[in-house]
This record gives structure tokens, sequence and C-alpha cells, in this order.
């Protein structure tokens, strides 16, 4: 939620919604002083090299010294070779005043190395493991990195490696000797530097007391023609070029109403960056949790260079890169070679993880306000979808229900009985989700805070006392998560025995976890805070959300070790996919969110999450039917679905619009309940391989230029193709059906409502009605669906499925489904049914993935092929040596064969006759 604010209380009565954030609020590149010197190199180059003698071989790696030519402060220099085609590169100081901060708990795990094969010759270093290659050049330092020859990524081509030593503060001390000047020049330049020893923004004040200690570096793509990544930024899915504007920041921040087609920082950070070209796809992740800038050169600021290049002879651009500012740490990047997109994703995925499989409930609708305001609303919510015939699985509770604002605590007036309140949920099959935030009310007779201040819990100014800013409950602090003695406190207090008000059913939303700070510097805690270890808020500001969540996460886990959890978190970094869901934060009910919805979701979700949504409606203001319809229409198609809104906006539950818009909600929500199994299944998947849910589209049709930059449309893994009607006033819209190859052939797709196909590649306008998803399912894939209406998820659990078969141009097509149940993690113990079925010669068979050990009471009640040529006479099912006739009805344009009744965990055969 939010407004920012701290007279928050206030804005109801005035403020202009779609008036947008005061970007002022939030600092340029030129207003923080490590940025604007970072940047400064840009122009003028660095003069980095390796130095002769120094370099060491082993099994996995190399390393060497590195020095500084201007300054002569050395360096050390490592390249690791990890499994699947990844290098790991760390630069740090040999001997620095005191360590660097390197980040910790974002990896999944201590990456495994391999075996490197070493090469010397011409002052150039090969490093050889499989098809990947890394080639070292000395002076200047430079590594190109190859796969299969090809060459993908090269580090500090553009010399703007810029990495400042820890350095003693010398102002006050007398000038050095004449002796030691040269070795001083470079100190006292930075020291001339304003900001670098001590910077205000505002009316804050950052006291620095480490001084400078910047690092930076550029990646260069050499074989691709797009960038994309780095999340969470309101912007397209390709990034855009950084030439005469701010770069793009990385710095979670709590930001009120944001604007749409920024670079602004926003709630999360994810430093993973990939280059796409049609032949060679490769990422680089750049580990650190400081505040971060990324510099992006495309090849539209390219013009003009390669017009001259053409002129004087050489086609040769320069190829797009990326130059990573961050204020403290050290270097530490992985650089993943691909090849293909889906590689890439799955080599980042394979450091950071996944999101484990979530229980199926929280994959259907969730229920939200700010606020629901007392049981007898949430009876009442939860009652009128019922009485409209609508489903919904999921409750939302807001700060609201707390005791003044102390998490932990139920408000006791508006929430008297909140057992009774969640039985009653529980029983119609539903849940309740409360939020429970990192800030806490500075109250004596709080126990939270009591137990923190007399445990010496909290963050602690740079003076040694508890840090104190202004957040929803007033004066409030915000507990040391880096600290794993607070994260057991914290995790301690979800237990049954001490937060006896909820039940092992309640789910938990961490929200302001960025930390939002509604008196701090850029609305967060100021840098100079103290954290467990003695680091400065500075070095892990952008982990301050992550830890929280393992907090929680550990604290749900222990809680009901047999249930898993499910966490929704605002602020994020690199690896909090593995402990819960996000959403894009507080937008705005305007289309243009709405269309964002879709490009953030599908940048979050090759950087890890694809466990991503949008508040349905917009979190601020009050959308108009057809925006509301639109959106849940979208929203019903991003894995997290949760409409949501700010307490000042109208309430907007279906039921208080005209029936016509009712209705359309209604159809969008079966829709979504109708692909669980779907859905449900490619987390699956996602647990298991680290492929993404949802996916652009160049992940499965990477040689089509015309597709790099889409991101008005996406694939649900390889099975949908989703187009959202996202405009206002439209009867039709622009789809793009992408070509495998360059001589534009492409997939058939079938409309999942006609089954009528589109073979052509190519932008094609589509006719849209109102109840109209322009939805199509991929030629040569099998959907398993389930369709019949019940008010929840739960209750479907033993529900028949239907097969939806699209067949493609040699009339064959696969696809798998997963089932247990849905909620435990006796899946862990082989407890699952995963099949893949496969359709080819007129007939439908089974394969088990493993032994199908879960006992599920669900069977199979219905078939749909699309693309026969002929229609059928009638369809023989073979089960166990034992065959049965069907008969085969002609429906639209597809063949529906009723009740073959096969249970979901037997073998069979299903055979088309003619
Ligand atoms: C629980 O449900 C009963 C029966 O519908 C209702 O009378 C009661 O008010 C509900 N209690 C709460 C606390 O929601």
């Amino acid at each position: 939620m939010r407004c920012a604010v701290f007279f928050c209380l206030l804005i109801g009565g005035w403020i202009n919604y779609g008036s947008g954030v005061d970007p002022t609020n939030f600092k340029t590149c030129e207003q923080s002083s490590f940025c604007r010197r970072s940047r400064k190199v840009q122009s003028s180059g660095s003069k980095y090299s390796l130095i002769s003698g120094t370099l060491n071989t082993y099994s996995d790696s190399v390393t060497a010294d590195l020095l500084n030519k201007e300054n002569h402060h050395q360096f050390t220099f490592k390249l690791e070779a990890l499994v699947g085609g990844t290098f790991r590169l760390q630069i740090d100081e040999k001997t620095p005043l005191r360590p660097r901060y390197r980040v910790e708990h974002a990896l999944k795990a201590q990456p495994k190395t391999v075996t490197i094969r070493v090469q010397e010759s011409d002052g150039e270093l090969t490093v050889t493991s499989g098809h990947s290659k890394a080639v070292i050049h000395g002076d200047p330092f430079r590594i190109d990195f190859y796969e299969n020859d090809v060459h993908v990524v090269s580090v500090n081509a553009k010399n703007w490696l810029y990495f400042e030593h820890l350095r003693q503060k010398t102002q006050e001390q007398a000038l050095p000797d004449s002796g030691e000047q040269q070795q001083n020049v470079e100190v006292l330049e930075t020291l001339d530097e304003p900001g670098s020893w001590e910077e205000n923004f505002k009316s804050h004040h950052d006291s620095k007391p480490y001084g400078p200690e910047a690092v930076a570096l550029d990646f260069s793509f050499p074989a691709a023609e797009v960038l994309f990544g780095i999340p969470e930024h309101a912007d397209s899915f390709a990034l855009k070029s950084t030439s005469g504007t701010d770069p793009y920041r990385l710095y979670n921040l709590d930001v009120f109403e944001y604007i749409v087609d920024s670079k602004m920082a926003l709630y999360g950070s994810v430093p993973v960056l990939y280059g796409h070209g049609p032949q060679r796809t490769a990422g680089v992740y750049w580990q650190n949790a400081a505040e971060t800038w990324v510099d992006i050169y495309t090849a539209e600021t390219n013009v003009v260079s390669s017009l001259v290049n053409f002129v004087s002879g050489s086609r040769k651009s320069t190829p797009p890169a990326a130059h990573f500012i961050s204020e403290s740490g050290i270097v530490d990047a992985f650089i993943m070679l691909g090849p293909q997109p889906m590689d890439v994703f799955q080599q980042y995925t394979a450091l950071t993880g996944t999101h484990d499989l979530p229980q199926l409930f929280s994959l259907a609708y969730h229920q939200s306000r700010w606020n629901y305001n007392d049981e007898r609303d949430v009876t009442t919510v939860s009652a009128k979808y019922d009485e409209f015939n609508m489903p919904m699985d999921t409750m939302w509770l807001d700060i609201e229900y707390t005791d003044g604002k102390r998490y932990f605590t139920w408000d006791k007036f508006k929430f008297p009985e909140p057992l009774t309140m969640i039985k009653n949920l529980t029983e119609l099959g539903r849940h309740l989700v409360v939020i429970i935030d990192p800030h806490i009310k500075r109250d004596n007779s709080y126990f939270f805070h009591s137990d923190c201040t007399e445990k010496g819990y909290y963050v602690k100014t740079r003076e040694g006392n508890d840090y104190e800013g202004w957040c929803w409950p007033g004066s409030a602090s915000y507990p040391d998560f880096f600290n794993p003695v607070v994260r057991d406190y914290y995790a301690s207090q979800y237990h049954l025995s001490k937060f006896k008000t909820v039940t092992e059913d309640v789910m938990i939303w961490n929200d302001m976890n960025e930390p939002s700070v509604f008196n701090g510097p850029e609305i967060t805690a100021p840098k100079d805070l103290i954290h467990y270890g003695n680091w400065e808020h500075r070095d892990v500001h952008n982990l301050y959300g992550h830890m929280h969540l393992m907090g929680t996460f550990d604290g749900l886990q222990k809680r009901d070790p047999n249930q898993r959890p499910f966490i929704l978190t605002r602020a994020h970094f690199a690896g909090s996919q593995r402990y819960a869901a996000i959403w894009t934060g507080d937008n705005l009910a305007d289309w243009s969110h709405l269309q964002h919805s879709i490009k953030m979701c599908l940048t979050e979700a090759v950087a890890g999450f694809s466990f991503c949504g949008a508040d349905v409606g917009g979190f601020f203001g009050n959308p108009d039917s057809e925006l509301l319809e639109r959106w849940y229409q979208t929203g019903a198609f991003l894995p997290f679905f949760r409409a949501h809104a700010h307490i000042d906006t109208k309430r907007r539950e279906p039921w208080l619009f005209p029936e016509r818009t009712r209705l359309i909600i209604r159809s969008a929500l079966l829709k979504r309940y109708s692909y669980l199994p779907l859905w449900y299944t490619s987390f699956y998947e996602l647990e298991q391989t680290g492929a993404p849910v949802i996916r652009p589209l160049l992940a499965h049709y990477p040689q089509d230029k015309e597709a790099f930059a889409i991101d008005s449309q996406l694939l649900v893994q390889q099975r949908l193709l989703v187009r959202p009607v996202m405009q206002q006033g439209v009867s039709k819209v622009d789809v793009y059906f992408p070509a495998i190859d360059d001589k534009k052939n492409g997939d058939y797709w079938y409309d999942v409502d006609t089954y009528q196909r589109q073979e052509r590649t190519g932008s094609e306008s589509i006719p849209v009605t109102e109840y109209k998803i322009p939805v199509w399912q991929r030629g040569g894939s099998i959907v398993p669906k389930k369709e019949r209406l019940r008010r929840s998820s739960a209750l479907m659990l033993n529900d028949p499925y239907t097969l939806v078969i699209c067949l493609d141009r040699q009339g064959k097509a696969d696809g798998t489904l997963y089932l247990d149940d849905e909620k435990s993690y006796a899946y862990r113990d082989g407890q699952y049914i995963y099949v893949n079925y496969e359709f080819a010669n007129n007939q439908l068979t089974n394969r088990f993935i493993g032994k199908p050990k879960y006992k599920s009471d669900a069977w199979i009640e219905r078939i749909v092929i699309a693309g026969l040529n002929r229609v059928p006479s009638s369809a023989t099912i073979t089960v166990n040596g034992v065959a049965q006739q069907l008969e085969v009805e002609q429906r639209d344009a597809a063949v529906y064969i009723r009740k073959p009744s096969i249970k979901m965990d037997v073998d069979f055969a299903l055979k088309l006759n003619y």
C-alpha cells in the first residue's frame, strides 16, 4: 500500500489522483555523489592492468593482482568457472582499510565450480571449461567471454572499471611532505569532490564515515541487439538507452503514485541483466546490495557511430552495453553464457533459486482492500461472492486490523473474534492473509517493542542508539533482520503459541520493507545506520526486505512444517523469489498502469520472480467499469491475481458495478479458475527446472527480431499466448504471432474460445468484444483444465479434468499435468502424479514421470482436440487391456470426447476411429 508522506492521513480530502509522484523527493544521479563520480569515467576511461607474475592457477579458478595505474592501488582479481556455463568474477582491494561488504543470503547455495583448462599466449590468458571460454587481457584489463567460440560478453571493454579504495580522511591532517605528495594526489582530488565524505539531500545529512567507496564496471554484449532485466522499474521490457537521461536506478524505495515509462527506482532491486540477439543470449548478475545505477548503451545510441563506421568502411557498430555503478561493496559478477534465452534464465535461477511450488489457493483469486473494516465486512464480502456465483479464494486484511499498528495483535473492537472469522472462511474453502510490516511501534506496553529494546534487536544509529523513524504507527523502530538471533526471535512470533489469534492457514503479507520511513531520506532509512556485523545500511540497503522475508518464511515453516508458506512482499532482491510472491506496489487506476503490469511482471519473471502480479483495478484512484473489466481480464493471466485498493477509493467489489460489468468480471474469474491446473503445473516445473512461468516472446522465438521488444503479450510457458485488451474503447487489438525462423514460419495458434486457427506469422488485427480476453493455445501443446464452477479452489481438488489438445502441422501435441494435495510438502516424498500426455498418429497416450504415488479422486471427464483434418466417427479408450467405444462430437472448430472417465494414475491409450 501506500501513501508515502507521513501526513498521509490528511490526503484523502485533497489529493489529486493521477498527479503522480513528486520526482524531486528522490535523488538523481547528479545528486548522488558516487554516481556522479563513477559516471565521469565514461569520458576519460580508467587504467587498470593485471600485475605480471602474480597469476595463480587453480583447478577451477585463476587469481591475479590488479593495479590501478593512476594511483598504484592494488586489487585482487579472481575468475571462477561454475557449473552450467557461468563464470564468477570478483575484484576486491588487496589490503583494504577495513573489510568491504560481500552480499550474503542472495545465492541459494555456494555455487559449484568446475574444472578449467588454462593457456597463456601473447599476454592473453585463456580459461576454458566445456563450451565456455574466457580470454583475459592483462593491459588494459579486459575479459572476453565466448560461448562455443561466439563472443557474447566483454568485461571492461570500455575501460570503465572504477574502484574507490578505502582511505583515511586526511582533510584535517597536515599536508604530506613532498616525498609523499605523489601518492596523495588522487586522495586530495577525491576529497575536493563535494559529497565524498558527507552528503546532504533535502534536509537529510549522510555522514559517510568511510568516505568514497564506489565500484563500477562495464559489460558489453557483442551478440545482442536488445538488453532487458534489472527490475523493478515501471518501464518497457526492452531497456532504453540512458544517453541524455539518468541511469536506471536500483534502490528499494516506497514510491508514492509512481510514474510509468520511468527509470526511477521502485520497491525491488534485482541486478540481473540480459543481452539477446538472434543467435545468442547471455546475462550478468551484478551481486551488490548497495544503491546501484545502471547506464544502458543500446544500438539506437550507436546510430551515429555506426554511420561513421559505415562511411569509413567498417560496418561493425559498438555493441549494446551496461555500466553498473554501486555505492559500496566489491565487484562480484556472474557472467552467464546461455546460449539461448531459456538457458540463461535457468542459469540465473540455478544461482538464486526459484519459488517453491505454492499452495494452489495462492494461484487463485485474492480479494483485498485497505481495509476490510471489521468481521462483518469480511463475512459479507465473502458471502457476496457466493451470492453472485463468483469464485474467490482469499480475503486480505491490511494494517487497520491491528491494535494501533502493533503487528501480531488485533483491533479488539473491529475484530473481537478473529478465530471465528477465520474458521468461517476456512469452512468455505477460503483463506485469510494478514499484513505484518517490519516497522515496530515504539510503545513500552507493546511486547514486541519492549523485547527488541531490552535485547538490542533494533537497527542502530551511528552513535549506537536505537534508530527511530516515522511510519504507520507513528514513531517506530526497525528490527535488524541481518542478525540471525533477531530473525529467530521474529520467526518465533508467528508460532501459534505466540500469535494465538490466527490459525496455521492464515498467510502473511510483508509490506513497507524497503524499509519505508516516512521522515527518512527518500522515504527510507539513512545510509549511516548500523547493522549486525557493523555494516552500514549503505552496504546492505537492498537486502533489508530480503532478510525480513527470511524471518517470515522460517516462522511460517516452523509454525506448520507440513504446510507450504505463502508470503507476499513488496521489497525484494535477487533470491527473494525463494520466499515470496511479489506485486508491483502502489499503481494507479489508469490504462497506462494496466499496460505496465505485463511489462513489469515479464521483467520480474526473467529475473526469477515468476510469482508476480499487479493490484487489479489500480491501488490509487477509481477505475471506471471498462478499466476494471479489462484489468480483471489481464490479471487473470498474470501469476499473482489480487484486487486491492487504497483506503480513500470507492468500494469496488464486482457487484457494486452494473450487471454487465459483474458478468464480465465473473467470466474472467471463471477463466482463471479453469486454467488453475496449468498454472499449478507451471509452478511445479518452475521449481524443478527454474524455467519462468510467464515468458516474453523472445524466450521461444529468439530469432524473430520483431518480437524482441513486444511487451503487451506474454507466453504462459510455451502453451498459451496472451494479449489482453489494455486500451480504452477498442474493438480490435494488434497481436503479433512470432516466427520460428527467418523464413517467417511459425506455430499454429488456436483461439481458446473458438478453436479458430491462426496460421500466419506477423501482426494481425483481432476483433474483440467486451468479454474477450485474446488468448491462443499453441499448436503442438496439451493444456489441462478444470471447468466446473466452485466457490474456491480448495473445493475443486477432486474435480475432473479437461485436456485440450491443439495440433501442430504434423498433427502432434504434447503437454504435462502435475497434481498433488495442493497444500503440504508430501510431494517432496513422492506423493504426486506427474504425467506427460502425447498425441500422435490419431492416438492420445500418457507417460508418467516418476511413479504416480498420490491417490487422486479426480479423473478426466473431457478431451478436446483442435486441428484434426477430418472428424473421427468414434474413439476407443483402452485401459488395462479393456477397450471401450466413445462417442465423438464436433463443436466449433474442435472435436469433443466426453466421459472417457480415465483415472489420473492409470496408463491408457485413446484412439480416434475413421
Ligand atoms: C461466522 O459465521 C456465522 C454464521 O454465518 C455468523 O453468524 C458469524 O457472525 C460469523 N462470525 C464472524 C466472527 O465472522
